[in-house]
């Protein structure tokens, strides 16, 4: 149901407004505490955002919306069921992550069933790109998660070569009973349509984790950890690969499992790891 002119009262508490959007705020600013906080980017109506905030009640759940209406919506409805472990911004999202987070403070950013924009010439409007990364890859603490769905497939594809391109992640395989995630409102939509959503699961490498491979034929020939000026290398045959399925159909290969990505090189050919 569309909610016209839903005030926010000055009295609502999950209503975060910074008083200043040219500085970073610390997680004890936003909620008062220092607990893990999550992003829901995008939020829409806040179907995800408040069941994950009524599960985890030790975890902090930040929202981020740009249309006043949602933002609104949300606030009421984490009001009225009481939870304070959330926090609903009308902000831009690739703002909000560059510019108001504080570096190392996110545990995991979702980012659900955003605007795919499909025409070539709008591309550009993607949020999933370099900048974006970098500030994801900036706000996460180490180990930290990024969680993306899309029932988009060219976008999904787009975001898988993104990662890859951007190196400092490694993809996890992400089945839908891995762990506590509800749907959100457009995902029960679209699975009501018949459309199936794609997931892509990245984790924050640590520094000394940094990896890279190069391939050449079916061998690959991989830096899986540099500690300073040292590497540890690791050779194999792409045959050596056991497939697993993933979400969405996709296939996750072994080689995945152990965090490996595949960056460009060069004259040497480019692998793409992270889904086939
Ligand atoms: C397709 S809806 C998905 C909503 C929700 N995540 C879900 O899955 O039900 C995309 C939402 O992201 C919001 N949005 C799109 N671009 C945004 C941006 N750059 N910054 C903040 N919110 C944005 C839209 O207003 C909309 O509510």
């Amino acid at each position: 149901m569309k909610i016209k002119n839903l005030k926010i009262t000055a009295d609502a508490k999950a209503h975060f407004e910074p008083s200043d959007y040219f500085r970073r705020w610390s997680k004890q600013e936003i909620f008062g505490n220092d607990q893990p906080m999550e992003i829901d980017l995008g939020c829409g109506d806040g179907k995800f955002l408040l069941e994950m905030a009524a599960h985890f009640p030790q975890t902090n759940f930040l929202a981020v919306e740009r249309l006043q209406g949602r933002v609104a919506r949300v606030v009421r409805d984490a009001d009225r069921a009481g939870l304070s472990n959330v926090r609903v911004l009308k902000l831009e999202s690739l703002y909000t992550v560059e510019w108001l987070l504080e570096p190392g403070s996110v545990s995991r950013l979702h980012l659900l069933c955003p605007d795919p924009w499909p025409k070539a010439k709008h591309h550009r409007n993607r949020l999933v790109q370099r900048p974006f990364l970098q500030a994801v890859w900036d706000a996460l603490e180490e180990g930290g998660e990024f969680l993306f769905k899309t029932d988009h497939e060219e976008y999904y594809d787009w975001a898988c070569e993104q990662v890859v391109d951007f190196g400092s992640y490694v993809t996890v395989p992400w089945a839908e009973d891995d762990f506590f995630y509800p749907k959100t409102d457009f995902q029960l939509q679209w699975e009501a349509e018949g459309k199936t959503l794609q997931a892509l699961r990245c984790q924050k490498t640590q520094r000394w984790m940094r990896r890279f491979a190069i391939g050449v034929g079916e061998w690959r020939l991989a830096c899986i950890g540099s500690w300073g000026r040292c590497c540890c290398w690791f050779l194999w045959c792409r045959g050596w690969r056991k497939p697993s399925r993933g979400v969405g159909g996709k296939v996750h290969w072994a080689s995945d499992l152990a965090g490996i990505e595949m960056r460009r090189n060069g004259s040497l050919s480019t692998a793409r790891t992270s889904m086939r």
